[in-house]
């Protein structure tokens, strides 16, 4: 029988499959945690993958097939460009790796359903990557709205008015394209907060967006979206989503209801006020106003911290020790692809979405 505090001890040994920029993350992010850690990597750019393991101090494996037949390697990070995520999912799924994928889980709702399947299909445990639920503001922000604190849900907005460089979108030739992107300013770098407010004030039921081109040269997608949300619990709001704009401010989260409203601006808790004041509304503005330094990356794509990552790391490695579900399963990574989805539609169209 297996003592509880081997249960404990025991480290889930992972490879990163995709070594480049998030990947540095991860490997931060395995090296912090106490019940998983980083043993191989593969990037088909072999030479960086080579560079990467000899930094880290673990194996490059030079061919797919190899690492994925390698039994070190119980779970995998999935970090390539968006549109080769189920690429690399599928396989790794079905040689029964668990999975945690980046954000988003792939360019299209079909994809991503195709990899949740997957993984079910194989008995693997899959986790979606969105780290900013992991932050301690946003989780007493959820306990308050799922405790009824707000009273009815009226308005729940975001606005990610962020900066990315034309030299970031010309870094990769993946960045800003439909097929590997999957969208621009919404899927790329909004997707955080648009996973935040569904988390937080449920699935929307309708959706009519706008969306252009106003700044980047050379990509087929959107650096700028509008959309105004009606949701399935009654309340509305807007979502802003920029790249465009200098120098980039810290995205804001604003939810208000009958009996309070509470505004989030990067991981810090700005506003907090209630009809009715409770006791631990004290420590939770000293917390919150503080924050944790779990910046979003508004100027810089790499302006963010592994914290994040390692919180959903562990969590992850957890769930497989215990054979139990992670905090973020694959159907909560497809909630914000689904209203992302929707509102791309409606720019096509020109018309309100429903879903
Ligand atoms: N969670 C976050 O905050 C966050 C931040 C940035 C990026 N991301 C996500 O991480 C993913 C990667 O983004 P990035 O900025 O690190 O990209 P990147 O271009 O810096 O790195 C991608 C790497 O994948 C490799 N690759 C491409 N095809 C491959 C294949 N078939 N097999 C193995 N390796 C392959 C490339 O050679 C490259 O090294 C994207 O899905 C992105 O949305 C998440």
């Amino acid at each position: 029988m297996i003592k509880k505090e081997q249960v404990v001890e025991k480290k889930v040994k992972f490879g990163i499959i995709g070594t480049g920029a998030i990947a540095t993350m991860h490997a931060a992010a395995l090296e912090a945690a106490g019940n998983a850690e980083l043993v191989a990597v593969y990037d088909k750019a072999t030479g960086r993958a080579n560079d990467f393991a000899a930094k880290y101090n673990v194996r490059s494996v030079e061919s797919f097939e190899d690492f994925l037949a390698d039994p070190e390697v119980e779970a995998v990070t999935i970090a390539t460009p968006t549109g080769i995520h189920g690429a690399v999912v599928l396989p790794a799924a079905k040689a029964g790796k668990h999975i945690l994928c980046e954000k988003p889980l792939d360019v299209t709702l079909e994809k991503s359903d195709e990899i949740i399947d997957t993984c079910n299909a194989n008995d693997v445990t899959l986790a979606a990557v969105f780290q900013s639920r992991f932050g301690t503001s946003v989780q007493f922000l959820k306990k308050a709205i799922d405790s009824g604190r707000f009273g009815k849900m009226i308005l729940a907005s975001t606005q990610i008015r962020w900066f990315r460089s034309q030299e970031y979108y010309d870094s990769a030739g993946w960045r800003g394209t439909w097929a590997l992107d999957g969208g621009g300013a919404l899927t790329n770098q909004s997707i955080h907060t648009i996973d935040l407010l569904v988390y937080l004030n449920g699935d929307p039921e309708q959706v009519f967006a706008f969306a252009d081109t106003m700044t980047h040269t050379g990509i087929e997608v959107e650096d700028t979206a509008a959309a105004v949300v009606k949701f399935k619990n009654g309340s509305m709001g807007t979502i802003e989503a920029s790249t465009s704009c200098e120098p980039g401010f810290p995205r804001r989260i604003e939810i208000s209801g009958s009996k309070g409203s509470v505004i989030l601006e990067d991981d810090r808790i700005v506003r907090w006020e209630f009809a009715e004041e409770l006791p631990e509304d004290a420590e939770i503005r000293e917390k919150g106003v503080a924050g944790e330094g779990l910046h979003g990356g508004s100027g810089d794509p790499m302006a963010i911290d592994y914290e994040g990552h390692r919180r959903q790391i562990e969590d992850l490695a957890g769930a497989i020790l215990a054979k139990a579900e992670p905090q973020l399963p694959g159907n909560e990574g497809r909630r914000a692809v689904q209203l992302i989805c929707g509102i791309y539609e409606s720019v096509k169209t020109g018309e309100p979405v429903k879903f």
